[in-house]
């Protein structure tokens, strides 16, 4: 048996099977690796309590709501539409927190205040935010979280840092003044601070962000019982890449989160909100070897692919590096970049594209969007080409009508070793029955 890499065993013939059963393009979703991944978070060392939330952006599908909310994760929504869908997937209102750049107004408006009715957290991102739910607040003593802007962040490429000067999420240090007379004026109490610094962020930065956001609730917060330091723990996708230790960063904060304690007599609780690193790495797109080409003497080997930024878009938004697996027609792994020996031997390399009519449709891009040729074993037309780490930002990000490609489906590989359809693929009438 062939695993394709060594934390999962989803192996080539799995693979085979998912792509004959299914059809190509295709995600596969591993439930062990996602269980595994939210048991990581909630074991994370803490002072006086810790809530993780799932960040759903991440990845939105039903069933992989529902089974990391059962593992015991809440959930955090960047739009009135997450809140929906994931209180349509059976999820608590009161298990939820909205933190978003959007201004429900009118039929929204109205649905916001319900949901935090009953049990909503809502984080304000902004001064107008906070201005308009101020008077609701009041009446109904609801308290609030209050996402600040720090001025310093850090990301996987800079449009995923969300915490410097050249990102406005949150309410920036300089405003927190006008944000405070406000909540004085009305009553209103801030009971929960959140940053989140960015996607992708460097671990050291995540820790200095930890000294930052406590030295804010200090100076400001007084009636703060939690600390939220958002989602960013950096997942490594690449066999090289070395991800958060979030045990070493749980440890940090609750060594600060203690010192707070003495030196104020605060127990604060700490939240956490990753996507990327509950999902990524138990995501694979299957996809199949339809041509292949070359440029010239002077030029790279092509291979076509059935999906490509259509299905995963990180590669052209932010030059993003996923890894290659190559499995044959009948299920053979033919090479995996996690086993650098058997792709050293290859002098064969190549430029991976898909189908789309864009030049820039390459998984093999670097962040300048200059083509990078990847070795591997050369594959057949027929065979399958997987891109692994394309459990987050994938699915839920993609322009996935272009080109009027259809929506793909997605499988699950459950901790039983079965395979569930949990998104079947969309259809042509699909695609253009709100055309009128
Ligand atoms: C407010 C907030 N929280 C959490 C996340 C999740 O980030 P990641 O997937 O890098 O963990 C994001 C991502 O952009 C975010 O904006």
């Amino acid at each position: 048996m062939s695993f394709l890499n060594h934390y999962s065993k989803i192996d080539s013939a799995t693979i085979a099977t998912v792509a004959k059963e299914y059809g190509t393009p295709v995600y596969l979703y591993d439930e062990n690796t996602i269980r595994e991944k939210c048991q990581m978070v909630l074991s994370m060392p803490n002072a006086f309590g810790l809530t993780v939330r799932y960040a759903m952006k991440a990845n939105s599908n039903r069933t992989l709501l529902q089974t990391i909310h059962q593992c015991g994760l809440c959930i955090d929504a960047s739009s009135l539409n997450e809140v929906r869908r994931a209180h349509l997937a059976g999820i608590p209102y009161q298990d939820i927190i909205l933190t978003t750049q959007e201004i429900p107004e009118n039929d929204d408006r109205i649905d916001l205040e319900q949901m935090i009715l009953q049990g909503l957290k809502y984080n304000v991102c902004s001064l107008r935010q906070l201005y308009l739910i101020g008077d609701f607040a009041k009446a109904n003593k609801i308290n609030l979280s209050i996402r600040v802007h720090p001025g310093v962040g850090s990301g996987e490429s800079a449009s995923r840092n969300t915490g410097d000067n050249y990102s406005c999420f949150g309410i920036h240090l300089s405003d927190i003044g006008q944000a405070l007379d406000f909540a004085k004026e009305k009553g209103i109490l801030f009971t929960q601070v959140h940053v989140h610094i960015g996607s992708g962020a460097d671990p050291l930065m995540w820790r200095q962000n930890i000294d930052l956001e406590l030295d804010i609730i200090d100076r400001y917060f007084p009636d703060a019982t939690t600390v939220s330091f958002g989602g960013g723990l950096k997942e490594a996708r690449m066999p090289y890449e070395i991800g958060a230790d979030v045990n070493e960063l749980g440890s940090y904060a609750k060594q600060q989160i203690e010192a707070f304690y003495q030196r104020t007599n605060r127990k604060l609780k700490m939240e956490i909100e990753p996507g990327t690193y509950i999902v990524a790495n138990c995501g694979y797109a299957i996809t199949k070897v339809i041509d292949k080409k070359r440029t010239g003497n002077d030029g790279f080997n092509f291979i076509i692919a059935n999906g490509g930024m259509e299905i995963n878009a990180r590669p052209i938004m932010y030059g993003s590096l996923h890894p290659f697996y190559m499995v044959s027609e009948h299920g053979k792994l033919l090479s995996s970049e996690f086993d650098i020996n058997n792709i050293a031997q290859s002098d064969y390399e190549a430029v991976i594209v898909g189908r789309c009519c864009e030049s820039g449709d390459s998984q093999s891009l670097d962040d300048n969007d200059t083509s990078i040729p990847r070795k591997m074993i050369e594959p057949n037309v027929g065979d399958y080409f997987v891109i692994g780490g394309t459990g987050a930002y994938c699915s839920s990000m993609t322009p996935f009508n272009y080109n009027s490609h259809a929506q793909i489906p997605e499988v699950l590989f459950t901790s039983e070793n079965t395979l569930q359809l949990i998104r079947k693929r969309q259809t042509l009438n699909q695609i253009v029955e709100n055309e009128i």
